[in-house]
């Protein structure tokens, strides 16, 4: 089942403040919001949709096994993003991360996340709540009139799909 293997793919990286916890029940209720890269029936990629308004959203949960890290399904999994992204009408959308190369390698632009009020609020709400938040960059992409296409392909033979 997806949700439980997005959560095993999630979590292994949550100690070291690479990615934020999920648990199952938050992912069972946002499943339609994930694009999943599988290898047989093994998940081993995943990145999640999170829509803030119709016209802004985040990629957030860009997750890929240490086994395959390398192969392109990292960027394969956040181009499934941005294309559920265009199809729901969404124009920009904006990540925040410690690997700068990845999303400038996808023709993102680093900005302020003081630009994102509705993040910083859930930030809030995360560190009241405990949760011990590392301080991250963020970067934001136009998605109206910038379509970019994958630099190179996959090197590895796995399927992309809506969760
Ligand atoms: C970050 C992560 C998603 C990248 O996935 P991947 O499938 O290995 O990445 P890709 O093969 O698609 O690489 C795309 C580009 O990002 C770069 N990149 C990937 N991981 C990198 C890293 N750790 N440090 C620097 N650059 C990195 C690649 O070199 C490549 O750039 P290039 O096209 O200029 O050569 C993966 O390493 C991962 O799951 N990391 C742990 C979880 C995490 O940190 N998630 C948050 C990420 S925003």
């Amino acid at each position: 089942m997806d949700v439980e293997q997005i959560h095993q793919l999630v979590s292994q990286y949550v100690a070291d403040g690479s990615m934020l916890p999920r648990t199952t029940e938050q992912i069972a209720l946002n499943i339609e919001n994930y694009i999943v890269a599988v290898n047989g029936h093994r998940v081993v990629a995943c990145a999640a949709l999170e829509e803030y308004s119709p016209s802004l959203a985040e990629v957030s949960s860009v997750a890929v096994a240490p086994t395959e890290h390398g192969n392109g399904l990292g960027t394969q999994v956040v181009l499934g993003i941005e294309r559920l992204a265009r199809a729901r009408g969404i124009g920009e959308i904006f990540a925040l991360s410690l690997i700068d190369r990845f999303f400038i390698a996808l023709d993102y632009s680093p900005t302020a996340i003081s630009r994102y009020p509705e993040k910083l609020s859930r930030y809030e709400t995360l560190t009241s709540a405990g949760v011990n938040l590392v301080p991250k960059r963020c970067f934001q992409k136009n998605l109206e009139d910038n379509w970019s296409v994958a630099r190179r392909p996959a090197k590895s033979k796995r399927t992309l799909r809506a969760s």
